[in-house]
């Protein structure tokens, strides 16, 4: 057993790693060793996620891959495995939220928030997954929410978001139980209140009282920096948590346990 973060040689699939959290764990990886690919929608974020990959010594190749369509999903597998012949670990990080009150909430949107969160999550596993398992293995981990987990205070109306990260974790339970026995962990892990681009606009509204509800909700009295979430992955993905499947933990300064 290696007991360090070597990734040194495995190549790294991370869907929604042109920015924010994504970028930060694929840059923790990039760091360790790892290639990496970007599987995400925004084109114009590719050629800054690659500098910064690169600038670490790593390989890095994006792809634009809807997660939510399958075609583009299979091709983004297809095309990182062609590249590196394997995909080593995969990090299911792409996601998106939209407010709206439950008894308002079209119909559209609770979909794609679905198509992107879950249904992107289980497309990519299924992917990738069936190709670990014809080379004997690989590890994923997949990027819930402490929302999965809990319900956020209002004005925080967020049915879609919140149901779609608890079937996150549920998948994630799933998965480890079916390919336990067949060399592929799987794990996800509970982001808090996290400042990126995604929360962005509402972080910088003064006295927004969504954000302080968030920050006098957590215990650390903060919220998180992308680059908090990165130690967790990669414990996750490396040899030192050789006997962990099917969990999820929250990293969310304490917001769960109150
Ligand atoms: N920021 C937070 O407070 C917070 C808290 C808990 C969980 N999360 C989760 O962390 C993950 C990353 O969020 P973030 O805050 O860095 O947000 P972000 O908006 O900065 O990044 C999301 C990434 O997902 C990609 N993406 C969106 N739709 C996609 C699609 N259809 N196909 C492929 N890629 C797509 C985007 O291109 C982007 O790179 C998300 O799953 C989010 O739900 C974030």
């Amino acid at each position: 057993m290696s007991c360090s973060f070597d990734f040194k040689g495995k190549t790294v699939l991370i869907t929604g790693a042109e920015r924010g959290i994504g970028l930060e764990i694929a840059k923790g990886f990039a760091k360790s060793g790892a290639n990496i690919v970007i599987a995400g929608i925004m084109d114009e974020e590719f050629p800054n996620a690659e500098k910064e990959i690169t600038a670490l010594g790593a390989e890095c190749f994006c792809i634009h891959t809807d997660v939510a369509d399958e075609e583009s999903v299979i091709n983004a597998v297809e095309s990182a495995w062609g590249k590196f012949t394997k995909i080593d670990i995969l990090v299911n990080n792409a996601g998106i939220n939209k407010l709206a009150p439950a008894e308002e909430m079209p119909l559209s949107t609770w979909q794609r928030i679905m198509d992107v969160n879950l249904t992107g999550t289980f497309l990519m596993c299924r992917e990738a997954g069936r190709r670990m398992l014809s080379a004997g293995g690989g590890n994923i981990v997949n990027v819930a929410s402490m929302s999965g987990l809990i319900v956020n205070p209002l004005p925080q109306t967020q049915c879609a978001y919140n149901s779609s990260k608890a079937g996150v974790i549920m998948l994630t339970k799933v998965l480890a139980n079916e390919w336990a026995e067949r060399g592929i962990r799987v794990n996800a892990i509970a982001p808090g209140f996290t400042e990126t681009p995604l929360t962005a606009k509402r972080l910088s509204v003064p006295d927004d009282p969504a954000v302080k509800k968030w920050i006098g909700g957590t215990p650390m009295g903060r919220v998180a920096q992308p680059e908090e979430m990165v130690g967790l992955v990669l414990y996750f993905a490396s040899d030192l948590s050789t006997f962990t499947t099917g969990t999820c933990v929250p990293v969310d300064g304490g917001y769960t346990v109150l």
